[in-house]
Parts: C-alpha cells; structure tokens; sequence
C-alpha cells in the first residue's frame, strides 16, 4: 500500500470537516451531512485511486453521493484496488447543536477486506493495546472488568468505561455501576469513543455498548492500526434487518466480528479530522482573513506510526470552501 496515499487521506477528511463545520450549531443536521459528504467526495474525485465504497451513506437508491457500491477515485491501470470505509460526518446531530466530538472519518484497505456491514446497530466492545485480547464480548461486563482491572494494573474503580448515553443502555450501567467503575457518558460519536481507549491520556479504558454497525467497521480499522481490539455482534432490531444480514452474506449473525472479520489484513490506513471538539481533536477553528485551522489523525497498521495533523488552510485560495 503507498503510504503517500496517508496524507491524501488526511485531505479527504479536511475538506469534509472544512465544509461540514460550517453548519455548527444551526440545527441541521442533513445540511450539515451533506456538506461533509460534498467536501469528501469532491477531494476523493482528485485522487490515483480505484476504490469502492464499501461503508458509506447508505444504498445506491437512498444516497447520491457515497453510496455503498459506489467506484471512488480516477484509477488508472496501476492504480491499487480499494475498499473504502466512509463516514463523512460520524455526529450530524453534534454539528447540528454545536456539541462536542463530531469527525469525519476514512478507512481504506486492499479489496475484499473491509466487512460490508449493513445499516444497522451492532453490540461493540473497544479498548487499548495493554488490555487487547483479554476481553470478549461474550463474558459479562463484570467479568471484563475484572480482566481490564489485572491488565491495567488499576483497581476496578479507577477503570473508566464509556457508552453512548441512550436508554437502551440502562441496564449496563447498572452492572457497571454495581461492579464499582466509573462511566463516561457521550452524547454522539462512537468512532471516537472507541479510539480514546488507546491513548491513556484519554481518561477511558473500555467502550462498550450498541452503536452503529458501519461505525463499528471503522472504528475496527483503527483499533487495528493502534494495537488495541474491538469486537462487535451485529444487533439487529427486527425479522427485515435479519433478512438484511443474510442477504449481505452475514449467515451466523450471532457471531462475535473479531477485528480481523471488520478490517482484514495488515494494510488498513485510517485518517479523522476534528469538526466540533473532542477529546480526540479539535474542532475546527476560524482565524482572521478566512483562515481556518484543522486538527486531523492518521496512522497506519503496517508500521503503527500514528500522526497527528494540524494544518492551516487559506481559504481564500481554495474557492470551494466559500460560505
Ligand atoms: P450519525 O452521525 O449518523 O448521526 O451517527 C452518530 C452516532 O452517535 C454514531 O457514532 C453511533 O454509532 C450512532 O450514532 C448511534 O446511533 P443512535 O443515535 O441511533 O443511538
């Protein structure tokens, strides 16, 4: 994989964050999604690549721009065959009330190795690499407490766990609560969450929880470049999302997706950029003389390296980013 092609992602999700953060609190949520999905798809337009959309804004007859299926890229006869996994905006409704971590988010890998989740929610469990491979989905919360406890070195009430803060949830803080760890609730934004398990500084040691089952694919793919695990179970909600599964060839929906079964493989590059602020990012920020600054994250699983990105953009001289 060329690793140049690292940067130019980084670009991609740029010019979604510089058109989405435009929208930042004005209350719509579609405007401000179709800002990112515009910027993103107009950067991928520029380039050397032959990639198919495999995560993005939905099915070909529900989504113009993005769709799953869709060919990205101007690919000549070198060019290398990508699955692109895409969520130009991960927090519409973030943006649209000017609350905290919405990204846009990229993940590529070689052809055939970005699992084609369906639109739905799945069960997820993230954390960093000194805890990777001592969790499962499959054990009680409880008992992934006590094995995040011995992996961390950190008594069971210094462990902070993060959810997404729904209803459906009620019942795992509950068992959290009772097995004495701390919670972290969050608004919107689960790629995010999943990737702060990662870095220590964070503050979050474990994300569990159901989001969505895209989101999960690409929070996979960072996970992998970071050395941490994520495990997910598709989730769905009625006999249609069932049938939804098989017809994608997902037969043993029961069946815990380890990261490997999510991203294959070892060339998964993944970039973020900040559109509100998160703990991850920050979100982009407006300077004197249409000047805007953007805070972006890329790594790559093949060598792990992981950078982050602060760029500043004359937006003058780049027409496309007008108000
Ligand atoms: P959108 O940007 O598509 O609204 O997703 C935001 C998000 O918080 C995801 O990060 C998460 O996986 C999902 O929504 C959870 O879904 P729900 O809001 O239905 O609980």
């Amino acid at each position: 994989m060329d690793r140049n092609l690292a940067l130019n992602l980084v670009r991609v999700t740029e010019a979604a964050a510089l058109h989405s953060a435009r929208h930042l609190g004005r209350g719509q949520k579609n405007m401000a999604d179709q800002a990112a999905v515009d910027g993103m798809r107009r950067m991928f337009d520029t380039l050397s690549i032959d990639g198919v959309v495999v995560i993005g804004e939905g099915e070909m007859d529900e989504a113009p721009m993005l769709y799953i299926g869709e060919q990205i890229g101007k690919a000549t006869k070198d060019s290398i065959k990508l699955d692109i996994a895409v969520d130009p905006l991960d927090g519409t409704t973030a943006v649209a009330k000017g609350l905290s971590n919405a990204i846009s988010v990229v993940a590529v890998a070689p052809r055939g190795c970005l699992l084609h989740a369906p639109d739905m929610y799945m069960d997820k469990i993230a954390v960093g690499p000194r805890a990777a491979g001592k969790i499962s989905l499959n054990s009680p919360i409880e008992e992934n407490l006590k094995n995040l406890s011995q992996a961390l070195n950190k008594d069971i009430s210094d462990i902070t766990v993060t959810m997404l803060d729904r209803p459906r949830h009620e019942e795992l803080i509950n068992k959290v609560r009772k097995a004495g760890a701390r919670i972290k609730l969050f608004q919107d934004g689960d790629v995010a969450a999943a990737i702060a398990t990662c870095f220590e500084d964070s503050g979050v040691d474990v994300m569990v929880g159901i989001g969505g089952a895209p989101e999960g694919v690409i929070a996979a793919a960072a996970l992998k470049c970071m050395g941490g695990e994520f495990q997910g179970r598709l989730y769905p909600m009625n006999d249609d999302e069932k049938v939804r599964c098989t017809k994608m060839g997902i037969c043993n929906i029961e069946k815990i997706l380890s990261m490997d079964d999510l991203a294959k493989g070892n060339e998964i590059i993944f970039a973020a950029t900040g559109i509100s602020n998160g703990e991850l990012l920050k979100g982009v920020v407006y300077y004197e003389n249409n000047m805007a600054k953007t805070y972006s994250v890329v790594m790559r699983s093949e060598t792990g390296t992981i950078r982050f990105i602060e760029a500043i953009h004359r937006l003058d001289k780049k027409p496309e980013y007008a108000k």
